[in-house]
């Protein structure tokens, strides 16, 4: 079980229990805009959580999400995770989201620091990426933050609440990434 520690966040695992909070988020208007996938009801965010805590225990775990926790207030805010596409290569995908009364605290950058530490360091990744539409400018600011550099821009690639859209990939690889 993964549990990583910043100065102002816990990233521990899902519960089964953290449905709430978790719905919450997805379903802010804010955040769902950016998201390809997000719960569209209570009972979709319980059947994903179950999931994400089954696949927890895999032997051969391909999927990191974490719940971005307020280390003080014990409050489950947002969600920051990895997801190994390709383990021949060592490649994973960077995914988060923060509920917007969060926003702009360096939160996520924070997160998503620990988790990109987590995945050289530990899962001995080669290479990790994030992927954003264009105008998504605070995930392109967190991205650039963390080490990451513009690899494309790829057009009509994504399918995001039922629009067709562009998406930027930013990526950082093991040898440019600096402790
Ligand atoms: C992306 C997201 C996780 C960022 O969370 P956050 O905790 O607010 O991020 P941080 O505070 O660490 O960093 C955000 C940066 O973007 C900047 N930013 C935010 N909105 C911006 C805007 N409209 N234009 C330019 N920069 C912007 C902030 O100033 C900050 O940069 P700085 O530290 O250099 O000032 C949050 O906005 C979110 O959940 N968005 C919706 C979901 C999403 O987009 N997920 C990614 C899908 S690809």
């Amino acid at each position: 079980m993964v549990l990583l520690t910043t100065q102002r966040l816990k990233l521990r695992e899902f519960k089964l229990t953290d449905w709430p909070d978790v719905y919450a988020y997805e379903s802010d208007p804010a955040v769902a805009r950016y998201l390809a996938y997000s719960a569209s009801s209570p009972h979709e965010c319980q059947s994903n959580l179950d999931f994400l805590v089954e696949h927890q225990h895999e032997q051969q775990r391909l999927i990191f999400h974490l719940a971005v926790v307020l280390a003080r207030e014990k409050h489950l805010i947002g969600t920051c995770g990895l997801q190994i596409t390709n383990r021949a290569v060592g490649e994973a995908e960077l995914g988060y989201a923060l509920h917007s009364a969060y926003w702009g605290h360096g939160y996520m950058s924070e997160a998503a620091q620990a988790m990109v530490n987590y995945g050289f360091k530990t899962l001995q990744l080669r290479r990790i990426f994030g992927t954003c539409v264009p105008d998504n400018a605070a995930s392109i600011r967190v991205m650039q933050k963390i080490g990451m550099q513009e690899e494309g821009h790829l057009r009509e690639n994504k399918f995001i609440k039922g629009q067709v859209c562009d998406s930027l990939f930013f990526a950082i690889l093991k040898r440019e990434w600096k402790q």
